[in-house]
């Protein structure tokens, strides 16, 4: 799909107490991988627990359209037969990932060493995104990109005939960059390293190693250096996928929130890179606790219960920590416009280049609401009114990003007035469920 033809405005209401069990859709990132390396192997894998949002829709499209065969059972059980390592056909359309930026940077990195080409697009919303940070490295093994002015979509890639191993150092803080190389790396020859200088999340890495590849991951003073060896028979495997933290961020916050609220969220991971909004919130002094601790296909999870939390304070989240909760700053702006005292977000510089600028998104639907921030190139800050204190009252623009705007609809549940948002429709990408699973809990979201 591209672009969201029928704008969906919603308006949040004041809501009683949340209560009940929220079961979430399945992690994201995890779903594009577990299809993305489902193709790169000969034989069945089969996929349960995933994410049936359009950003992943879009990506079974694409695997598709590769040449792999990718379908769905009656009972939500996802089969793919791929074709092998290196063994990507040449889509015969162009290959539109929606607004899915991981979609996109996964799959270019996945094509770009075999002999083909290939032609992306997306939304409105993907087509102003960067992509020379994933074209730059794949450069390096062979691969050709022209694209828009400044690397934006719709961009044609040709893949590398011959390929070479590379050693990339990642400039910015990202999965995805570093999910594209290695993709990438498996179809060179030798081994392909990856440095990253913070930690950002590494479920590439885990099922590169579930799938049977040869990955080592060194924590040296470059920082993470990761080893692929090249040209592997990947093994297919069969997945389950946990629950999305980054979906599992909205109950929680809503149930952390609004008053008499007591919401059990099961099946979460917890992987620590991606669990820095659940330390951030219990700094906070919210009402969060984790049950059932286990481990499941090598992802860590737990269930979560959140609870009214009358008495939360600002905090500083540690620039270090970013990378671990980076989709979760939005709602994290929210709860913290209910604290008491200052919320200061550091090194968040990449929030200015996600589905939008999500500082500038969240900052200007904040204030409309009576809630001061302040921010700079790569920080902000929320000034909190303490509980019941927020006016709300306001409509943001969602500017075609999911997180923002079930973010504003999570502000509206404790705000004193109703907050609207104009464009619902991209929570689909992420959260099909959203609306009903909230109205579920206790809700008043409604449309118009
Ligand atoms: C993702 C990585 C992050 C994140 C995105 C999903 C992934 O992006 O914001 O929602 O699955 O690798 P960056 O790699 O650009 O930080």
């Amino acid at each position: 799909m591209s672009g969201h033809a029928t704008p969906v405005p919603m308006t949040s209401h004041r809501s009683g107490p949340l209560s009940g069990r929220a079961d979430v859709p399945g992690d994201k990132s995890i779903s594009h991988r577990a299809l993305i390396l489902g193709a790169l192997c000969v034989g069945e894998t089969v996929i349960t627990g995933l994410l049936e949002g359009e950003d992943v829709l879009d990506t079974a499209k694409a695997m598709r359209a590769f040449g792999g065969e990718v379908t769905r059972d009656g009972d939500g059980t996802w089969h793919v037969h791929g074709v092998g390592v290196g063994g990507f056909a040449e889509p015969e359309q162009v290959i539109d990932c929606g607004n899915s930026g991981t979609g996109v940077r996964l799959i270019m990195g996945a094509m770009a060493t075999s002999p083909i080409c290939a032609t992306f697009t997306g939304d409105a919303s993907l087509n102003k995104r960067p992509m020379a940070r994933v074209t730059d490295p794949l450069a390096l093994f062979g691969a050709q990109a022209v694209g828009r002015a400044g690397g934006r979509l719709p961009m044609t890639v040709v893949g590398a005939a011959e390929p070479v191993p590379v050693r990339y150092q990642v400039p910015v803080p990202s999965a995805q960059v570093k999910s594209a190389v290695l993709l990438a790396g498996l179809n060179a020859p030798g081994e392909t390293v990856v440095i990253e200088k913070e930690a950002t999340r590494d479920h590439t890495e885990r099922m590169l190693a579930g799938f049977g590849a040869e990955v080592t991951t060194e924590v040296t003073e470059e920082g993470r250096v990761i080893t692929l060896t090249g040209q592997p028979e990947l093994i297919p495997q069969s997945i389950v996928v946990p629950r999305d933290p980054s979906s599992a961020a909205f109950p929680v916050c809503a149930a952390i929130i609004t008053p008499g609220s007591d919401v059990l969220v099961p099946g979460i991971g917890l992987n620590p890179t991606r669990a820095g909004l659940f330390t951030t919130l219990r700094e906070m002094g919210a009402d969060l606790e984790y049950e059932n601790l286990r481990e499941e296909g090598g992802e860590p999870m737990a269930d979560l219960r959140a609870r009214f939390s009358p008495d939360l304070k600002g905090v500083d989240v540690p620039p270090e920590r970013a990378a671990s909760m980076i989709d979760e700053y939005p709602v994290l702006s929210v709860v913290a416009g209910f604290a008491r005292g200052k919320t200061v977000m550091r090194g968040v510089k990449e929030l200015r280049v996600k589905e939008s600028d999500r500082i500038e998104a969240m900052a200007a639907g904040l204030r409309a609401g009576g809630v001061t921030v302040e921010d700079g190139p790569d920080w902000w800050i929320v000034h909190g009114l303490g509980h019941g204190n927020v006016p709300g009252g306001q409509t943001c623009s969602s500017h075609l990003d999911h997180r923002i705007a079930m973010s504003f609809m999570v502000m509206g549940m404790a705000t004193q007035d109703p907050v609207s948002v104009d464009d619902g429709s991209p929570i689909a990408t992420s959260f099909p469920i959203f609306e009903p699973l909230m109205a579920t809990l206790g809700a008043d979201i409604r449309r118009g």
